[in-house]
């Protein structure tokens, strides 16, 4: 499920990708890609933090920016509350325009303090907030460089400390609908050639990036056991998983026998960031570097 934007980049691109020589590109997305390397810049969980996101963007020179969702703050009770959702939806706009200075793409989903009207894959349900200059991802994968795609899915599922329920999930009340959701929505934006950045709001469960080891000993666990089977069958294509929603689950985890990696930036809220540098090698992007920032 690819957009139309990945044919026309292949079509007019293709010949300089395949013989791999360094080219400068710029889109109708502004994607400027100079001698096959490409900087994402990763901001999550801002939970309206505008002066961080705003020294956070001053410090940062990347190619695309991703967020990982919960910009807003809303409590689950009133998360479909049309007052809320106003409100959300000027706080994301905000914030959008804040990270839009920098004139590059901006991919973004919804958190679980986001209002369901974010969430793309159930627009038929919620609609669309209309966040202008930002694309919405979670209904289709987008290609943002030759062989190179994002796929995306928001919210959170319930996380828990051992058998008890410890934080609610939302839009997905229980794991098995947040399995549905992997299953109906994620799954199918894989089904294309090339390679694939992940870019969920809650992480996999066999990563400690979404864990949280609490000083009474106790372990919040927060991650899907469905999406940690769906990184390691389709581990060829996907590149890495970025994920937010564990504020404290800041770090880089390896996996596999290629040491993919699944990468929590943490939150703005806590003043944390990332950098991921991508580079394309022989037809084939890899990660070259991950840093972790703090301002
Ligand atoms: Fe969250």
């Amino acid at each position: 499920m690819h957009s139309s934007f990945a044919y026309i980049l292949n079509k007019r691109h293709i010949i300089n990708f395949l013989r791999n020589r360094p080219y400068c590109l710029k889109t109708k997305h502004s994607i400027r890609i100079s001698n096959m390397e490409l900087k994402l810049l990763i901001v999550s969980d801002t939970h309206e933090c505008y002066d961080t996101l705003n020294t956070i963007i001053d410090r940062s020179d990347p190619d695309i920016i991703l967020h990982a969702g919960d910009f807003c703050n809303i409590p689950l009770e009133f998360i479909e509350d049309a007052k809320y959702i106003e409100e959300a939806k000027e706080s994301i706009q905000r914030q959008v325009d804040i990270i839009a200075r920098k004139g590059k793409p901006i991919y973004i989903i919804p958190g679980n303090h986001d209002p369901g009207a974010f969430f793309k894959h159930l627009e038929a349900k919620y609609g669309d907030l209309g966040i202008h200059t930002a694309k919405t991802l979670g209904a289709q994968s987008e290609c943002i460089a030759p062989g190179l795609h994002i796929a995306a899915l928001g919210g959170s599922l319930p996380a828990y400390i051992g058998e008890r329920l410890h934080w609610k999930g939302y839009p997905y009340t229980t794991e098995q609908e947040c399995d549905s959701a992997i299953t109906n929505y994620l799954e199918p934006q894989l089904a294309g050639d090339g390679q694939y950045i992940l870019l969920t709001h809650f992480g996999p469960s066999f990563s400690p990036t979404c864990r949280f080891y609490q000083t009474c000993g106790e372990i919040i666990e927060a991650g899907s056991s469905k999406l940690e089977d769906l990184l390691i069958d389709n581990a060829s294509k996907i590149l890495i998983n970025i994920h937010g929603h564990t504020h404290w689950g800041v770090g880089v985890f390896s996996f596999g026998d290629d040491m993919k990696k699944v990468l929590n930036p943490g939150a703005v809220l806590y003043n944390n960031y990332a950098e991921v540098l991508l580079k394309c090698e022989n037809s084939l992007w890899k990660v070259q570097e991950i840093q972790l920032k703090q301002i």
